[in-house]
């Protein structure tokens, strides 16, 4: 006598559910236009809007120049020499003296930022140039060190700092 076992197998079928994912990407395709949307066209940050400015994309020891309000606005991620520069020189032998820490936000040391026109006769400087490694005008030849401060030449006050502050650890929002 034979006994003939037969074992049934159950098969399940798996339903991914593949909606779900969709839905997110369609969400997210939604917000970017309208995150665009919010952002202030160029005519109105010419008439003034704040700006941001993500800082992660600065080298160590980089400037660079955004424009605000139609200024030039110098954003220096000072290296370790440079604000050491900046931090040892003494008050006396400054022509307008200001303390590096006033030039920059605490626990900020690396970050300088100044609005670019030369407080002579307004001429842009260029950066990483002059006795100073700050700024030089070669207009007349006034020479700025690296918190923008006003070393040597006719200038007779330092780079101004704009209005800025700190949105996240690195990025500000100028104006
Ligand atoms: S405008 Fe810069 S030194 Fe005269």
């Amino acid at each position: 006598m034979t006994t003939v076992s037969s074992a049934e197998h159950t098969r399940r079928d798996f339903l991914y559910i593949a909606t779900a994912a969709v839905g997110a990407v369609g969400a997210a395709a939604v917000l970017v236009p309208l995150v665009a949307q919010m952002n202030p066209d160029a005519s109105t940050i010419a008439a003034g809007a704040p700006i941001e400015v993500d800082l992660a994309p600065i080298a160590d020891g980089q400037i660079i120049k955004v424009f605000w309000r139609s200024k030039p606005i110098f954003i220096s991620h000072r290296s370790k020499a440079e604000i050491a520069a900046a931090q040892k020189v003494a008050l006396n032998e400054l022509p307008d003296p200001e303390p590096d820490a006033d030039r920059v936000k605490q626990g900020h040391d690396q970050w300088l930022v100044v609005i670019g026109i030369c407080t002579h006769l307004g001429c842009i400087p260029l950066a990483h140039q002059g006795e100073y490694d700050g700024w030089f005008c070669p207009c007349h030849g006034s020479q700025y060190d690296t918190a923008g401060r006003i070393r040597k030449g006719p200038a007779p006050k330092n780079l101004p700092l704009p209005p800025y502050k700190f949105v996240s650890d690195t990025k500000i929002q100028i104006g």
